[in-house]
């Protein structure tokens, strides 16, 4: 990818009811079972844990981990009311109430307790955030010493055309307000280079930002003690 044109953010919660109905309506089954296995991967060796998942949307990526985790708690937040309220069909539906708490939220202040979670992952929240070296300073602050980080996000593409045609390959078969969410967030996303700085902004160290595919980054190691 050749240097990326600027940001143009996107706004961060997805509080429309049609737009959140629309995201959580589309098939993100493969997508979301490729996130929820590579965690799962990263995650081997932590049989129990305290996990939180930051803008879960639907929720149906926690639901995929705790079923992969079965000694996991998973605390899912999200600021957007329109979201928690999908997000609390999909976890009762899916039996896991018990395992799942849902807080309404923003990922850059929760009130949650500092260093209390052992993995914190997230996917696509990044993208919404302006000013994500709060969110980082707050994932650093609720994380354990040596806590499990894995977030996945969109990288922005080289330029609007490029981004276009990103839209067309992968959702191309989509509705138009899915399409035209698609192309905001490619716009909205940040580089790797972006990411790193962000990171050592927030003194989160010890993360590894790389490629994943064509359009995704990663996130992924253990905070640094
Ligand atoms: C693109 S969706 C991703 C949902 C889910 N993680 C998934 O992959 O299916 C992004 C979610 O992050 C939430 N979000 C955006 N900014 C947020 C913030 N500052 N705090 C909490 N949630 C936020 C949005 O409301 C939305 O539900």
């Amino acid at each position: 990818m050749t240097e990326s044109g600027a940001r143009t953010p996107e706004p961060e919660y997805m509080d429309d009811r049609a737009e959140a109905e629309a995201y959580a309506a589309a098939d993100f089954s493969g997508v979301n079972a490729a996130f929820a296995e590579r965690l799962a991967e990263l995650a081997a060796a932590i049989d129990n844990a305290e996990a939180l998942d930051l803008g879960t949307g639907p929720a149906d990526i926690p639901i995929r981990v705790a079923r992969l985790k079965p000694g996991w708690r998973i605390t899912a937040v999200d600021a957007a009311a329109a979201m928690l309220a999908i997000a609390r069909r999909n976890v009762d539906a899916a039996g896991l109430r018990g395992r799942i708490a849902l807080v309404r939220c923003d990922a850059k202040r929760m009130e949650l307790p500092s260093a209390a979670f052992d993995v914190v992952f997230s996917n696509s929240i990044l993208h919404h955030i302006t000013g994500a070296r709060d969110l980082w300073t707050e994932v650093a602050r609720v994380a354990k010493p040596g806590a499990l980080i894995f977030f996945r996000d969109l990288a922005r593409p080289a330029s609007p055309a490029a981004a276009r045609a990103i839209v067309e390959t992968y959702a191309g078969g989509e509705s138009a307000i899915l399409q035209a969410e698609y192309y905001r967030s490619l716009l909205s996303s940040y580089t790797v280079a972006e990411v790193r700085a962000q990171l050592t902004g927030a003194g989160l160290r010890g993360l590894t930002v790389a490629m994943a595919t064509d359009r995704h980054f990663d996130v992924f190691g253990r905070a640094a003690p």
